[in-house]
């Protein structure tokens, strides 16, 4: 089991996103502290959870990542239930599409609180409770950023400057907590059949081919998580890049693709633009062949 005896908190996790990494965090071997503001989709997870017997605590707490005083206790809460924390993932997220000048000025503020400040209070909540002893076994601050950042969406004004913002909060992070043993990665999906995207038929069987599942997504934050990203720092994983890579893979002569090292040349003489976006998660692409296998 790749996280086992882990202790990794997730906010936004009571649907969507969130949902998906916790099941898959259990089922490698995780404790997992959960965080959204609806007990009832809390709980379910829960429940999928225990139904999977793989022996793993789950603590659920509902708290709104904009109100610090609630983070701040549930994390505490959760310090309590499984001890110190491996890892934190801030998934918790919101969007609204509207014509920007008529955009309504509380919501562009409120989208702004849970997705920027929202991090922010995580890592701040968290910090107390994260390991930063040993450099082998690093802590992880994870965070679901958006493809929005580099290509800014229309009438989603508020969701793509926050989305830009988180991207500045990450690098300045990275730098101040790289000697305390704490590392910070970003996720940074297309679009992704969850309600944020597709409201109420979110799951119901009919998404359109580009959208992803959000199972899809589980294999970045499970290596990030993992012992393999250990000295993985201040990277932006874009799953339009790593589609692009199974695509590829799945062409590739077997001999050019059993590891990163041998499939590097065929990746760079093939698709030249992919190879230098990814170049420097090598150990990414060695997780997902080993997946494959
Ligand atoms: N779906 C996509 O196409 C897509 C694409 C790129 C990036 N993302 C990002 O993925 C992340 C997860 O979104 P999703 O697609 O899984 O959406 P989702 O299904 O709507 O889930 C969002 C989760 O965040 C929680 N949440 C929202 N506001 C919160 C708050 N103020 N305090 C605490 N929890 C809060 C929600 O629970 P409650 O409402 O019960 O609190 C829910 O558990 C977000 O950061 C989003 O920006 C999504």
């Amino acid at each position: 089991m790749l996280l086992k005896e882990k202790n990794i908190i997730i906010t936004g996790s009571g649907r969507g996103i969130g949902r998906s990494i916790a099941i898959a965090c259990a089922k490698e071997g995780a404790n997992l502290g959960l965080i959204s503001r609806t007990l009832d989709e809390l709980n379910k997870v829960k429940d999928e959870i225990l139904k999977l017997r793989t022996g793993v605590k789950v603590s659920v707490k509902t708290a709104d990542v904009t109100n610090y005083e609630e983070i701040e206790g549930a994390f505490k809460a959760f310090h309590e239930d499984l001890g110190e924390f491996n890892g934190v993932i801030a998934n918790a997220g919101y969007s609204r599409m509207w014509n920007s000048h008529e955009f309504d000025s509380n919501k562009f503020s409120e989208i702004m609180t849970i997705n920027v400040s929202g991090v922010f209070f995580a890592f701040k909540a968290a910090y107390p409770y994260l390991k930063k002893n040993d450099k082998n076994n690093k802590s992880r601050f994870i965070i679901t950023g958006s493809a929005a950042f580099t290509n800014p969406m229309p009438k989603l004004a508020a969701y793509t400057a926050s989305k830009y913002a988180v991207v500045g909060l990450q690098n300045a992070l990275a730098l101040e907590y790289k000697k305390e043993n704490i590392t910070f990665n970003m996720v940074l999906p297309t679009q992704v059949d969850t309600r944020m995207l597709r409201g109420g038929k979110a799951g119901d069987g009919n998404k359109p081919p580009n959208v992803m599942n959000p199972k899809e997504l589980n294999e970045y934050y499970l290596f990030l998580l993992s012992d393999k990203a250990n000295k993985t720092d201040n990277a932006l994983i874009f799953t339009s890049d790593f589609g692009e890579i199974r695509n590829l893979l799945s062409k590739t002569p077997p001999l050019k693709r059993e590891n990163w090292e041998v499939f590097k040349p065929y990746l760079e003489e093939n698709a030249p633009k992919i190879y230098s976006n990814i170049r420097k998660l090598g150990k990414l692409v060695d997780f997902i062949i080993n997946s494959i296998e």
